[in-house]
């Protein structure tokens, strides 16, 4: 069993009002009864409800291993509270996962192969994090830190479902646009449920009265006729209407309701309902980074960061933490802190060297790198909103692409970058193992069967990541085990000091992959070093 919290599945009320009520506490609760309907909550409620620090008397001397999200609203919390803080970080910018790609940017992967991104200086990816669901805290310190924020389309009801195999039948190879897919499955099930109601199938759940309700709902959702489903103007127009006598001709009939079952793409509806995916979504205008750099700004002045520093080793002391690290010179340095927030990732913190007890030790190997990967295609014209009307959004399919992202920013400008792929588990890897000109190439010829020709002739260039072959990452996230709907002990041990060292990073949170996940778990982590520093 792995985690049910899989920060890209559909999440049952249930679990997610248990997992809630584990970890999240009132505000949590409240967010969520309000999500379900029961009531609204103010928006931004928080899973914890944070209290920052006052001033340290003695102590306050933290070292913050790692600055993505989690280390940065580490540094930036303490720091502003008057910790001394020093922030180390092993690459040479800072942010983590939340990096995006320019023209000039290289990245190394752990093979050894190095990519320079060759896009124009207006265009750019976001390599990891790239939406921002509006309940998160991440808003909250998008304001704090005066960080803007554009919408990011996640739902567009023009991009497509494309399903390749023989398990699809008819509707194999066939691109249906999102609104399409939905006008005819909504369609033919308010139909079956509307007609299972008059015949009497639900008498023993309904009253009379709510059957009424219930076929006036269905003839409305599902957009039927006399409670029959025949297609219409939702699936979308042969010729659109305009003006005087063009009234316009939809395009029907509609795929039959055994083709759209057979076609599988009433499974991608549910992620829109999401709590995490949810329209609307946000991106910070110009790249995810704004929000690193943001942060760097703003704890300049309090903060001492060493970047280009990987930890070597991590030891509690008699009073304090002693933290080895390597800057490229010759020699070992070292920090003695009071305190220490470790947020490098599980994965890659079980082989650095440190007193840690056996069991904590042990427990860093439980949780499951997740492999996922991005390419960036930039072309030289925007020929999935010029010819084909998709003005951002995000393409599903069963394809090894997964997914195809469309530019939510510089709409109707000359060019733009496509995320070509944004896929996990086994496709990431798929890819993961080829060369950049071989994802490159592998990712227009699949993308092609979508988009055409267009989508190999109009190429400029391409820049691509695999999380799992990315230094100081080797993973896009962890995937806990569970047991009986649980979590595993490991997790809750993580989520205790060791000695001077607090843990820190979404992988020890509920937000799993997002960057909510390391902003709440940083400040637990702050919180409790500043109740220990106080008592
Ligand atoms: N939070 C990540 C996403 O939205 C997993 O894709």
């Amino acid at each position: 069993m792995t985690d049910s919290n899989d920060p890209l599945s559909g999440y049952t009320r249930r679990n997610f009002l248990s997992d809630l009520g584990r970890t999240g506490g009132a505000g949590a609760m409240y967010a969520a009864m309000g999500a379900l309907g029961l009531f609204a909550p103010p928006l931004g409620a928080k899973t914890v409800d944070f209290v920052r620090p006052g001033p340290p008397r003695r102590g306050g001397n933290v070292v913050i291993l790692g600055a993505g999200i989690a280390g940065l609203t580490a540094a930036y919390e303490l720091g502003n509270a008057g910790y001394r803080v020093t922030l180390l970080e092993a690459r040479t910018r800072g942010g983590g996962r939340n990096w995006t790609a320019r023209g000039g940017d290289t990245a190394t992967e752990t093979d050894g192969i190095t990519q320079t991104c060759r896009f124009d200086r207006d265009q750019y990816m976001n390599m990891g994090p790239a939406r921002l669901p509006q309940h998160h805290v991440t808003i909250d310190y998008c304001r704090e830190l005066g960080v803007p924020l554009e919408i990011f389309t996640n739902q567009n009801a023009d991009a497509y479902y494309y399903n390749e195999g023989p398990q699809f039948g008819s509707m194999s190879g066939v691109k249906v646009r999102h609104r399409t897919a939905k006008a005819d499955a909504y369609g033919y099930i308010a139909e079956l449920l509307s007609k299972a109601t008059n015949q009497g199938a639900l008498d023993a759940q309904l009253t009379s009265q709510d059957k009424e309700l219930l076929i006036a709902l269905l003839s409305n959702w599902g957009g039927l006729t006399g409670g029959t489903y025949q297609g219409n103007s939702r699936r979308g127009y042969k010729t659109p209407p305009g003006a005087a006598a063009q009234t316009g001709v939809v395009d029907l009939p509609p795929y039959s309701l055994s083709q759209i079952l057979q076609s599988r793409f009433g499974l991608n509806f549910s992620f829109e309902f999401g709590w995490d995916q949810a329209m609307l979504m946000f991106q910070p205008v110009g790249g995810m980074d704004a929000i690193v750099k943001a942060f760097e700004r703003a704890i300049r002045p309090r903060v001492k960061s060493i970047y280009g520093a990987a930890v070597a080793g991590i030891y509690n002391t008699a009073n304090g933490v002693r933290v080895v690290y390597t800057d490229g010179s010759r020699v070992a340095k070292q920090i003695e802190a009071d305190y220490c927030i470790c947020t490098i990732p599980p994965q890659i913190l079980k082989n650095i060297p440190s007193n840690f007890s056996p069991a904590v030790q042990s427990a860093l190997g439980v949780p499951v790198p997740v492999s996922t990967g991005k390419i960036g295609l930039q072309y030289r014209r925007r020929f999935w909103e010029e010819d084909e009307g998709i003005m951002g959004g995000i393409t599903n399919t069963n394809l090894n692409l997964a997914t195809i992202w469309y530019p939510s920013y510089g709409y109707l400008t000359k060019k733009g970058v496509v995320i070509g792929y944004y896929n996990f588990g086994a496709a990431a890897n798929f890819y993961s193992d080829l060369s950049p000109a071989a994802r490159e190439r592998e990712a227009i010829t699949q993308g092609a069967k979508i988009h055409g020709p267009a989508y190999i002739d109009e190429l400029e260039n391409s820049f691509s990541v695999s999380w799992l072959k990315t230094p100081f990452s080797e993973g896009g996230w962890v995937s806990w085990p569970t047991s009986g709907g649980q979590r595993v002990p490991a997790y809750t041990l993580l989520n205790q000091p060791e000695g001077r060292v607090h843990f820190a990073g979404d992988h020890l949170s509920y937000y799993i992959a997002w960057q909510a996940g390391a902003i709440e778990s940083a400040r637990k982590a702050v919180m409790e070093i500043a109740q220990r520093v106080a008592a």
